[in-house]
């Protein structure tokens, strides 16, 4: 009597949500039963098997740590296992540590990701931000956690490449921010290793960056997701924060340590935020702070012990930038071999942008047509953007990848 209708159902509205891309092309490869096909799809480090890698300092770490008999499960405090909210700090600030341990503020987070996302809600939140200011084209990922972190943040975009010329729009970049970007508006800045282009500013070119956030009043947030697994020099790939922090800006950084550690799944990282007075980091800890007990109330513990017994004994952290030597000089190496190949074969274009750029990819120059017809025909598997995973290519598949490459672009300039 009188009573509503029930719906079939309450979620019948709902429209299928397009996959990730990265997530798409890796479900794609695995449907593909091809015996030489490669994926140069998802962003994880591969070894010359094309297998994942279990760092070996990572491996001995976790064994200390499992047989460690004063290991317990208890929760840990808000901010983060307390050893490595520490290590983290000095990992990205190093040597400015000394002046500047008591105004930063930390919290573990669920990895690069949930530090991107606390950055997009905090920053937010305590500075009522209008806008933030992307680099295009930028991780895919950062558009969708700002769209559902902070849904009343406008998302403006900084141009950041030059397709004629497959380099960094420096220009374009300094020009849209001088004209176009107002006082307390956010920039996101990829720290080091820029995804998807693998292209990053030189020291010269940050200084100019920094002058325009400085002139500009913009807030700098530092996506660093790369750190020593770009260059293999940990300093080298914190020069751009570095450098923004040693000139007294405030600013925050979301450090990832899933590539550098190879802990995809242990979901590792931290937030920080850089006062500009010691006096302001209390309250500000304690916002961050409520965020996470609104969230998740605590971080995941395993790997970022993982992360602490290798930074906090010396043989362990020497092997570890061992490791991280292995993997910065395979991914050089496979760009060199990729590149070489292509002019041995004489492909048609300009390949240099190969070579220059750094970090786990390339942005090929391909174009969405060539990355389908590599697909469907070679089997061989990458972004409709051209964004190639570096880390894919090995010595046994660089020179069929080559090839592949040689035979569709020939193919399209006959056509
Ligand atoms: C630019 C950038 N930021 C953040 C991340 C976050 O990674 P994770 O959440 O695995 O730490 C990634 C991963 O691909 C990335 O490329």
């Amino acid at each position: 009597m009188g009573s509503l209708p029930i719906p079939d159902s309450q979620f019948a509205h709902l429209d299928q949500f397009p996959m990730d891309e990265a997530f798409m092309i890796m479900r794609d490869f695995a449907l593909d039963t091809h015996p030489g096909k490669v994926s140069l799809g998802a962003g994880v480090y591969r070894d010359n098997d094309a297998k994942p890698w279990v760092l070996p300092s990572v491996r001995k770490a976790e064994q200390l740590v499992v047989q460690d008999p004063n290991i317990d499960h208890e929760y840990q405090p808000m901010s983060g296992h307390p050893p490595f909210v520490p290590l983290a700090q000095e990992l990205t600030f190093g040597p400015l540590m000394a002046s500047l341990s008591n105004r930063i503020v930390t919290c573990q987070t669920i990895s690069g990701t949930g530090a991107n996302h606390f950055a997009a809600v905090f920053l937010s939140q305590v500075l009522s931000a209008k806008r933030v200011w992307i680099s295009n084209p930028t991780w895919g990922n950062h558009h969708l956690l700002w769209d559902i972190s902070a849904p009343q943040v406008k998302q403006q975009l900084y141009s950041y490449y030059n397709a004629k010329t497959c380099s960094l729009d420096f220009d374009g970049m300094i020009q849209t921010l001088d004209t176009e970007a107002q006082p307390g508006d956010i920039i996101l800045l990829h720290a080091c290793a820029h995804n998807p282009t693998g292209i990053d500013p030189t020291p010269e070119q940050w200084k100019i960056i920094a002058d325009v956030c400085e002139r500009k009043r913009l807030f700098p947030f530092f996506d660093s997701a790369y750190q020593g697994f770009a260059s293999g020099d940990l300093d080298q790939d914190a020069y751009a924060i570095r450098l923004f922090a040693e000139r007294g800006f405030e600013l925050a950084v979301a450090q990832s340590f899933s590539k550098n550690f190879g802990l995809y799944g242990q979901r590792v990282g931290a937030l920080h935020i850089v006062v500009s007075r010691s006096e302001v980091a209390a309250p500000t800890q304690s916002h961050l702070t409520k965020l996470v007990r609104g969230e998740f109330s605590t971080a995941p513990v395993h790997g970022a012990r993982i992360v602490t017994q290798i930074l906090s004994d010396s043989s362990l952290r020497k092997q570890w930038y061992a490791d991280l030597q292995v993997m910065s000089s395979r991914l050089k190496d496979m760009r060199r071999a990729l590149y070489d190949e292509l002019r041995r074969l004489g492909t048609p274009g300009s390949w240099e942008h190969i070579v220059d750029q750094i970090g786990m990819f390339s942005y090929t120059g391909l174009n969405a047509k060539q990355v389908a017809r590599l697909r469907d025909e070679q089997h061989i598997y990458m972004m409709a953007s051209g964004r190639a995973s570096i880390a894919g290519l090995n010595t046994s598949n660089v020179a069929a990848v080559a090839a592949a490459i040689d035979a569709i672009v020939r193919a399209e300039q006959q056509a």
